[in-house]
């Protein structure tokens, strides 16, 4: 199976070219930016003609969550448009596209872990432009399966857990938000999880399915700061600030935790705790 990877250079993308040597029967193409826009719908079907591109993942994203409220149309571009022009050249060529969303398509309000059915309410504009990717790809796409992640890491580009030991490191105290609950996702179990999927899946059959994955338990960005300096021995004291101490341009949800039986049960998936894997990737990388 021919299989395109968007955004290869980013968190998610990177973690997939890595496991990607160890399947069988996969044959990946990794393109990132300027070779491959997502946006760009004859430069994408130009790119799957080629190559008899037969599935696609989508990692490509606009990130930037605060920034997007101050230049919503590049948001928009990569979040919408993009995954829009994945799902029809998708379609035409009856590949299944996998397309990565996230947890911000929620606003928070929930005290229990969001279901893939509960309704979207995004705060923002990152989350919005996320939102309405989601819904291109559910119009466009003949066969598609959407993952919702949340507060993904890895040892690939910048995330918190690596401003987390830049600033371990380098001070003796920060403040860190305690009321914004949710689960951090190491990249590299997402990417295990999706080329599972890709391997397991069948490929005659036409998906519609939108799934949550994150790792297991649920805590606070203050707990994961302090998982962090408590896993690297730093004495550096971790205080807990509520989020109006900390203004954000864009607004973040304080609870959201995905449910994840859904993936679990089709999938067969193990997926470990988040402090299992945080522990796994300070081992691994720093
Ligand atoms: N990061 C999180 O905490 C988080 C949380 C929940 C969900 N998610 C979702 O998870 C997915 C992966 O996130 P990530 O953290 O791996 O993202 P990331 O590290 O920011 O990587 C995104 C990649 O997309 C590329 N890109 C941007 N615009 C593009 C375009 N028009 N065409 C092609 N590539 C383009 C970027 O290239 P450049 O670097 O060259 O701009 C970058 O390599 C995204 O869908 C994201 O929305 C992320």
């Amino acid at each position: 199976m021919n299989i395109l990877v968007t955004g290869s250079r980013g968190q998610l993308g990177s973690e997939i070219q890595r496991l990607s040597g160890e399947t069988d029967g996969m044959n990946f193409f990794f393109p990132g930016l300027p070779e491959l826009d997502i946006a760009d719908a004859e430069g994408v079907a130009r790119f799957c003609d080629e190559h008899r591109i037969e599935a696609i993942v989508n990692c490509a994203a606009y990130t930037a969550v605060d920034r997007a409220e101050e230049e919503p149309e590049a948001a928009f571009r990569v979040n919408r448009d993009g995954p829009r022009a994945l799902a029809a050249v998708a379609a035409g060529r009856d590949a299944l596209l996998v397309h990565i969303s996230t947890d911000y398509v929620f606003d928070g309000e929930s005290c229990r872990p969001y279901r893939e059915t509960d309704p979207t309410s995004p705060l923002g504009v990152y989350g919005q432009s996320k939102w309405e990717g989601e819904e291109a790809v559910r119009a466009v796409s003949s066969s598609h399966m959407i993952v919702r992640t949340s507060w993904l890491y890895s040892e690939f580009g910048a995330n918190f857990v690596k401003t987390m030991l830049r600033l371990g490191a380098e001070r003796d105290a920060l403040t860190v938000v305690f009321d914004q609950a949710g689960t951090p996702t190491r990249a590299y179990d997402l990417a295990a999880a999706i080329l599972a999927m890709l391997g397991r899946c069948d490929r005659g059959r036409a998906y519609a399915e939108t799934y949550h994955y994150s790792n297991e338990g649920v805590c606070s960005w203050y707990d994961f700061a302090c998982a962090v300096m408590k896993l690297k021995g730093f004495s550096c004291r971790v205080k807990p600030v509520g989020s109006e101490e900390y203004p954000t341009r864009a607004r973040r949800p304080h609870y959201s935790v995905l449910h994840k039986g859904k993936i679990r049960a089709d999938w067969d998936l193990d997926i470990p705790h988040w402090y299992d894997s945080l522990e796994a990737m300070l081992k691994r990388c720093c």
